[in-house]
């Protein structure tokens, strides 16, 4: 049994995935189509579902601070995770760039999501990293923001639905929170949070003060989901929080109540259980997907 590859405690980030292995991309600090990525899109796609149904909207103007670049590289060990996953609506919205060795950002998974709804979605996006902005002024029909940060864009959301999705938010909750409850007064807040409460009681006690600033000040419909980070020893939580209107947390949760729930069982009964004196031959599977990294 080895033990989570993601292991950065204590370290500032670390690159997870090489500048060569990313192609054309610069090295990432994190895997493209990890657990994280997979929980993320289906939640967004979901949301903007959810948002097109029930509001019976035209538009949507979505909102992206943190927005990363508009695809990247699939790598192996992603195109590896995502085959034993097999099924989802993760896989689905990727399906296109899937075929070409690719996956999409959250923002184009949203847009293509809501266009199969008749919905126009309207892309607004911003990041810190300038070769990154310069691939979405390629995409068609993005508005790229100039600001000074994503703090900077969030305080000034104008949006029906807005990502949160720096690599730190665990680390910098208490400037970007008071922004984001702030924003969810105008329409869907989702935040991605990378949750290392099992790595000691520094980062436990941290998420706790984090869950009790949420109740304090967020609107009144908040939903989280979560899944591990490792299907054998997770040493972290990949986890979403949707704030979002009374009405729209009512008419989504089911479905991403019942999205969660099955990536999450997929990846905690795959490691409850390991044949671990027989080949791999002989296990009569592939093993399930390589350890994960974030
Ligand atoms: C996890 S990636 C974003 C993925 C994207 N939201 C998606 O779901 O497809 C995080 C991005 O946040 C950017 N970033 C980190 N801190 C930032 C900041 N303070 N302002 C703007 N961008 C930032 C990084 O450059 C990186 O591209």
């Amino acid at each position: 049994v080895s033990v989570d590859s993601d292991d950065r405690e204590g370290l500032p980030w670390s690159w997870k995935v090489p500048a060569l292995e990313s192609g054309d991309q610069p090295a990432m600090l994190y895997e493209p189509g990890n657990w994280g990525d997979v929980l993320k899109g289906s939640w967004a796609v979901l949301i903007v579902e959810a948002q097109a149904k029930a509001q019976c909207r035209r538009v949507l103007r979505y909102l992206d601070p943190y927005a990363g670049s508009p695809t990247y590289p699939l790598t192996a060990a992603s195109a590896q995770r995502l085959s034993w996953l097999g099924a989802g609506r993760f896989l689905d919205a990727q399906a296109l760039w899937l075929e070409i060795g690719r996956l999409a950002s959250t923002a184009l998974l949203v847009r293509a999501a809501g266009a199969a709804c008749g919905l126009e979605v309207r892309l607004e996006v911003f990041d810190s990293d300038p070769q990154r902005r310069a691939a979405w002024c390629e995409q068609p029909g993005v508005r790229v923001l100039e600001a000074a940060n994503g703090e900077a864009v969030l305080r000034a959301a104008d949006a029906d639905m807005v990502l949160v999705d720096p690599y730190d938010f665990l680390d910098r909750w208490p400037e970007i929170l008071p922004l984001a409850v702030q924003a969810a007064q105008g329409g869907a807040v989702l935040i991605y949070l990378y949750n290392k409460s099992p790595r000691g009681s520094g980062h436990a006690r941290n998420y706790k003060r984090l869950r009790d600033a949420i109740e304090r000040t967020a609107p009144s419909g908040v939903l989280i989901g979560r899944v591990p980070s490792d299907v054998v020893l997770p040493r972290a939580f990949h986890e979403v929080i949707l704030l979002a209107p009374p009405g729209l947390a009512e008419s989504v949760r089911p479905e991403l109540l019942r999205t969660t729930k099955r990536l999450a069982c997929k990846l905690s009964t795959t490691g409850a259980f390991e044949d671990a004196g027989a080949s791999p031959k002989d296990r009569g599977s592939t093993g399930g997907p390589r350890r994960q990294r974030r």
